[in-house]
């Protein structure tokens, strides 16, 4: 009786031994995302639009409403000439102290996406 379970203690430890060596075996690597997989931008998540309007709050007031100093308001803007003054910064084009290194960081759809925030919010 003593000897039967001895050896039941040991075939069992022998099980538990190799069956965890089975699951230590790696796993195949996850298969990648298909190529054209085009995932959302966080960025231009509403919170996200929120968090890059933030950036620009502390010359152009919260939500681009104007402390009256002497930076422009953003709130209210027209969409359109908002991203047009944005590319024209980016590019260059419009002389600028800070605005084009800041516009530097922002993608098109950004603009576009800052520009609906600003012209939203009430001046
Ligand atoms: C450090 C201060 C500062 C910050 C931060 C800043 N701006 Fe500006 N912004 C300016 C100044 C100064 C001008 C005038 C042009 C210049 O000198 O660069 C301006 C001009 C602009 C204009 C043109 C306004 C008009 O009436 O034509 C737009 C649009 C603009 N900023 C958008 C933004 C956006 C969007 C952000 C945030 C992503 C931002 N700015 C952050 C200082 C700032």
């Amino acid at each position: 009786m003593r000897r039967r379970s001895t050896t039941a203690i040991a075939i069992l430890a022998m099980a538990v031994v190799v069956s965890s060596a089975v699951a230590q075996t790696p796993t195949p690597a996850a298969p990648s995302a298909p190529a054209n997989l085009v995932l959302a931008d966080p960025n231009l998540s509403p919170a996200g639009v929120r968090a890059m309007a933030a950036n620009c709050a502390g010359c152009h007031g919260t939500n681009g409403k104007s402390a009256g100093g002497a930076i422009s308001g953003l709130a209210g803007m027209d969409r359109e000439y908002f991203a047009e003054q944005m590319r024209l910064f980016r590019a260059g084009r419009r002389e600028s102290t800070v605005m084009r290194q800041i516009a530097r960081g922002f993608s098109e759809a950004e603009f576009a996406a800052l520009g609906a925030f600003f012209a939203a919010q009430k001046k």
